[in-house]
C-alpha cells in the first residue's frame, strides 16, 4: 500500500499515513520516508506499534545511532529517555530531583546534539505514555527562517562558526545541579557553522539554538547578541508548529533544519514516557583541522 503524505503547516511538517514503522518495511517505502524528511523536516506518524527493539531497528535505517551519555538515565543505550518516571521503579520523580532539573533545558529551543563534534541528522521520538494535557513538542523551521532573513544578515552569517555547549545551555536554566562534574567532563562542546545546507535540495538553514554559546573570533557578548537575535527571529509564530502527542505517535525531525522544544505538563499528577533515538549526522559542519583529526581516529 502506498504511503500518504499530508502537509500540516504551510512551511514544513507532514503527516505520513499508511505505514507502521514498527513492522518490516521495504526499501522503496523507506526511501519515500527519507525523501520526505529532506522535504518537510518534521514527519508525524500516528498509531505506530514501536517498542524499544523495533524503534532501534527502524532508526538505524537513517544512519548510525548515538549512544546516550551520562546525563540521561538511559546512559549506555541508544535511548535518550524523556520522562518523569524513574527508569527502575516507574515512580514519579520529585520536581527537585536532578533528573527533572536537567530536563528543564528541553524547554529551550535547540537542535539535538549540536554540542557534539559530529552533530545529529535526525531524532525519532516515540510516545509511549502521554499526559492528558500539556507536554506538546514545538518545532520551528530554520530553513524558512533563513530564507526570510534580511540580506545583510545572510551575508554576515556566511562563514561564521559558533561554539555549542550543553554545559552552557543547561547552566543557563539551572546554574547549579543540572550536571555533575563527571557529566561535564564528557561534554567539551563543539564548533559548528551557523548556516547548514541540505545536500539534497540545497536549501540553507540557520544553525543556532540554545546550545550555541558564542561566535568564534567575535567578542563574546556581540556573538551572544547575534545568536539570541537569530533564535528569536527564527522562532516567531509563523515558523512554528506545535505537536500534541497521542500514545503511539512517532515524530521524526531533521536536526539540521529545525529547532524544537518541550513544553510543560503536570509532572507530579501525570505520567509521561518518550523514547528518543538520535541518528548521527555523519559529517562535520566546520572546517576545524582538529575536528577532522578526531574523525580520523
Ligand atoms: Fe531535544
Amino acid at each position: 500500500m502506498p504511503i500518504t503524505i499530508k502537509k500540516l503547516h504551510p512551511l514544513f511538517v507532514a503527516e505520513i499515513g499508511g505505514v507502521d514503522t514498527g513492522k518490516p518495511m521495504d526499501n522503496a517505502t523507506f526511501a519515500e520516508i527519507r525523501a520526505a524528511l529532506d522535504e518537510y523536516s518534521v514527519l508525524v506518524f500516528h498509531d505506530q506499534s514501536l517498542d524499544d527493539e523495533t524503534q532501534i531497528a527502524f532508526s538505524k535505517r537513517f544512519g548510525p545511532l548515538e549512544m546516550t551519555g551520562k546525563a540521561n538515565p538511559a546512559t549506555g543505550t541508544p535511548f535518550a529517555r524523556q520522562s518523569n518516571l524513574d527508569i527502575n521503579t516507574g515512580d514519579v520523580i520529585p520536581t527537585e530531583d536532578r533528573r527533572m532539573i536537567y530536563q528543564k533545558g528541553n524547554y529551550l529551543w535547540h537542535s539535538d546534539s549540536s554540542f557534539k563534534p559530529m552533530p545529529s541528522l535526525c531524532s525519532l521520538l516515540s510516545a509511549r505514555v502521554v499526559p492528558p494535557v500539556g507536554g506538546n513538542t514545538e518545532f520551528a523551521t530554520m530553513t524558512a527562517a533563513y530564507e526570510a532573513l534580511p540580506d545583510d544578515i545572510k551575508r554576515k552569517l556566511e562563514g561564521l562558526v559558533a561554539e555549542h555547549s550543553l554545559v552552557y545551555s543547561r547552566e543557563s536554566v539551572a546554574p547549579v545541579g543540572a550536571l555533575t562534574a563527571e557529566m561535564k567532563a564528557e561534554l567539551p562542546g563543539a564548533w559548528q557553522t551557523m548556516v547548514r545546507e541540505n545536500p539534497v535540495n540545497h536549501r540553507k538553514a540557520i544553525y543556532a539554538g540554545a546550545h550555541a554559546s558564542h561566535v568564534i573570533g567575535w567578542p563574546r557578548e556581540e556573538g551572544r547578541d547575534l545568536i539570541q537575535w537569530l533564535n528569536e527571529f527564527a522562532t516567531q509564530p509563523q515558523f512554528c508548529y506545535s505537536h500534541a502527542w497521542r500514545e503511539g505517535d512517532l515524530v521524526i525531525w531533521d536536526n539540521r533544519a529545525v529547532l524544537h522544544r518541550a513544553t510543560a505538563y503536570d509532572t507530579l499528577g501525570h505520567k509521561r514516557l518518550m523514547q528518543r533515538t538520535t541518528v548521527n549526522g555523519g559529517l562535520y559542519t566546520t572546517a576545524q583541522p582538529e575536528r577532522y583529526e578526531l574523525a580520523a581516529e
